[in-house]
């Protein structure tokens, strides 16, 4: 019998909140659905890719206000209130090139920005 490696650890990691009470769930499949095909687009969906991201839909991260909400990680950057358009611009700065969108973002690691 032949062993599959262990998986390398995942570079990045995005979750999307998706449980119906900061956004309507639709629109966080769509961002979701979006994100995938931007990764995959650019070949980060691969295994073997070194800059990999995996991208999932998760429940409740106990904020429920302006959502939909996006975390990165590493960093643990919540961003806000995301749609496509913000979505774009999220992967093509943060994700592509590594630099935090911070008017988007609603708090991360050692910085905290509430909402109104
Ligand atoms: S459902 Fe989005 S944070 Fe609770």
């Amino acid at each position: 019998m032949t062993l599959l490696p262990f998986p390398e650890p995942l570079v990045r990691k995005v979750f999307i909140c998706n449980n119906g009470k900061c956004a309507d769930s639709q629109q966080s499949l769509e961002i979701y659905e979006t994100l995938q095909g931007m990764i995959h687009e650019q070949g980060l969906d691969r295994y073997d890719s070194p800059n990999r991201i995996k991208c999932l839909l998760s429940g409740c991260f106990d904020i429920c206000k302006n959502g939909p909400l996006m975390v990165v990680h590493p960093g643990a950057v919540y961003y806000q209130d995301v749609d496509q358009s913000k979505l774009r611009t999220i992967f093509e700065q943060h994700l592509l090139r590594g630099e935090i969108v911070e008017e988007y973002v609603y708090q991360r690691e050692n910085k905290i920005s509430l909402p109104d």
